[in-house]
């Protein structure tokens, strides 16, 4: 297995089924605040950064499911966001995306896969 274009951001086991976390990885070299989200089987990570004024959307550290976990929720005002996708389906920055971090699962870890 070649792993020399993959950065790992975390094990898979850190965060629970249907949850998320926030932690810092670099990506591209730059440090940068992510959302890593398990939803189902799949699991997904965007930058935490919310496309309508860049604040991180976790007022709350490590807090990014709405209340019915079915959406990313930025705690500043409220916008919604799809987990598979990262599309703000309701909010100021409606129709905008988080920023998808590209991943690889590999051995129970979750890889950034840079170019
Ligand atoms: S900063 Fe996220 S909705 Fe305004």
């Amino acid at each position: 297995m070649d792993l020399s274009n993959l950065t790992k951001i975390c094990n898979l086991d850190d965060i629970k089924d249907n949850n998320s976390l926030g932690l810092s990885a670099k990506v591209n070299g730059i440090l940068k605040k992510l959302i890593v989200v398990k939803s189902g089987k799949h699991t997904f990570v965007y930058v935490n950064s919310c496309p309508h004024i860049g604040a991180p959307l976790d007022l709350r550290p490590g807090q990014f499911f709405s209340h019915n976990k079915e959406s990313i929720i930025c705690s500043t005002h409220g916008a919604l966001f799809q987990i598979r996708t990262g599309l703000c389906i309701f909010g100021p920055c409606k129709d905008k995306y988080l920023e998808a971090v590209p991943i690889r699962i590999e051995d129970n870890k979750v890889f950034y896969v840079h170019n």
